[in-house]
């Protein structure tokens, strides 16, 4: 039912759902793919749940059109998957893989075929790991020449046929991850590369748009940034400050470079003053500025409150984390300034992130107002630990009712005069977790993977599967 005064999905709205090379493929060394940072990553003892990898995943290199037929099903109007860079370049760069090309042309003529329209994610975190043994991958300037060389292979092979494209995957969680936790490749601890890697990816983000315009003109391209609004714990003036700076911080510093090729002001004083603002060479902000997206992609999971830090040093708990790392603190780097805190009015998922479909639209409102660009909400969704019933259903209610919820949020947005062109749930299949393995599930088909124990990779269809198909085949007004 369309709620009164609601303004309606529009008709070409892009329902549909995402995934990523690493976590659905397999095929980890098959046809010529090149070793990524992944690939030697998980092999690392301790890193993942139980040791589970990308080796196999869900085998979607294998099964890739039993998926898009199930997608089809569905009624799906877009799919969101990446490119593994290594399967394209080996090396990362040099001689191009022509069967790593063709498993994409195929894929991409499948949904075609399916009247699907294919996103297409060119960086979804695995880097060929020859870049990262020759020049430190994203902590080198090479990254850019690289990048964007890969790109415009990509331009090449697919602009005729893909209209939508994501250049970098949340930069800010992958480098986060890489540079200040070492929860994921390369295993890094350092606050000061973190910012210079930044510095690096968005030189190379910017780079690939520009390049876009002249293989792909017709075509719209834009990152997916991770984007965690910040609320304040309380009204008190210093802890709607620690909010200001966080949000500066922490979304600002990325989605202002991608938009205007400038850094906030207060938050590059800060990090100067600490000394690890990013070194900058003359004509990079002329780069910056030349690569403006059509697009702001947004990956959207959760809130994150805060509250003035009067600790020098940052603890805290229940934030965003989308490693998927139950409860684990994060050290954000920048202690002195705020630190988060739980939100009391939120509840929580069994993986303890919060639930607020309202900080869905405040966020895209947000991005509006800032931005003025329309927004690709290129991922949202519940991980949770599905559970296959003795009839064999699986009745993922909690799921329909997160996204349900989004939805809704969306469509107000939408009514604010948020110009959104398409929801793509995280994720069609149940995939590979980065470290979690498949304890935690997202998908709306179930697959028979499991980190022990009997597996036949068994694709089975979720009670929210035809929830979501209602809702396409009524563009949003059957909720
Ligand atoms: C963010 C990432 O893009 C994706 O790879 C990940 O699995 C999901 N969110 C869930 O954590």
């Amino acid at each position: 039912m369309l709620y009164e005064n609601l303004k309606a999905f529009p008709k070409d709205f892009l329902w549909g759902a995402a995934s990523a090379a690493y976590q659905v493929e397999g095929a980890w060394d098959e046809d010529g793919k090149g070793i990524s940072n992944w690939d030697k990553f998980v092999r690392i003892p301790g890193k993942t749940y139980k040791g589970t990898n990308g080796d196999l995943a869900v085998d979607h290199y294998h099964r890739y059109k039993e998926d898009v037929q199930l997608m089809a099903e569905m009624g799906m109007k877009t799919y969101r998957f990446s490119v593994s860079w290594a399967r394209i370049f080996p090396n990362g760069k040099g001689e191009i893989n022509q069967k790593g090309l063709d498993f994409y042309n195929d894929l991409i003529n499948e949904l075609i075929k399916h009247r699907i329209e294919p996103i297409l994610t060119i960086y979804h975190w695995d880097l060929p790991q020859a870049l990262q043994d020759e020049y430190g991958g994203w902590e080198s300037r090479q990254i850019i020449k690289d990048f964007t060389n890969y790109c415009i292979t990509l331009y090449q092979a697919f602009g005729d046929r893909v209209r939508y494209w994501v250049s970098l995957n949340e930069q800010n969680v992958f480098t986060r991850l890489g540079y200040q936790t070492a929860m994921h490749p390369p295993g890094v601890k350092d606050d000061k590369l973190f910012y210079q890697v930044n510095h690096h990816a968005s030189l190379a983000n910017a780079a690939a748009i520009k390049a876009f315009r002249s293989y792909v003109p017709k075509g719209k391209i834009g990152p997916s940034f991770a984007y965690s609004p910040a609320y304040a714990a309380t009204a008190k003036p210093e802890d709607v400050l620690a909010a200001e700076n966080a949000e500066e911080l922490t979304s600002h510093w990325w989605m202002d470079v991608y938009t205007w090729g400038t850094y906030p002001q207060a938050a590059w004083n800060y990090l100067e003053r600490k000394g690890i603002a990013p070194k900058v060479e003359e004509r990079d902000f002329e780069l910056l500025k030349e690569g403006k997206p059509d697009f702001m992609g947004v990956n959207y999971y959760q809130t994150t409150t805060f509250e003035k830090n009067s600790l020098d040093g940052i603890t805290s708990e229940g934030h965003f984390n989308t490693s998927g790392e139950k409860g684990t603190s994060e050290d954000t780097g920048i202690p002195g300034l705020y630190k988060t805190v739980m939100n009391e009015h939120l509840n929580r998922t069994n993986w303890d992130w919060n639930i607020d479909p309202e900080g869905l639209r405040i966020g895209l409102r947000r991005i509006t107002n800032r931005y003025k660009l329309p927004v690709l909400i290129s991922e949202n969704g519940l991980g949770e630990y599905d559970e296959v019933d003795e009839d064999g259903s699986i009745n993922d209610d909690f799921r329909i009712e997160y996204i349900e919820s989004h939805v809704k949020s969306i469509q107000k947005a939408i009514t604010d005069g948020v110009e959104v062109m398409g929801y793509c749930v995280w994720s069609f299949t149940d995939l590979l977790s980065w470290l979690n393995g498949y304890k935690k599930r997202y998908g709306f088909v179930y697959v028979n993977q499991h980190e022990e124990g009997e597996y036949d990779l068994r694709r089975m269809k979720k009670k929210s599967f035809y929830w979501y198909k209602a809702v396409i085949e009524s563009n949003g007004e059957n909720l």
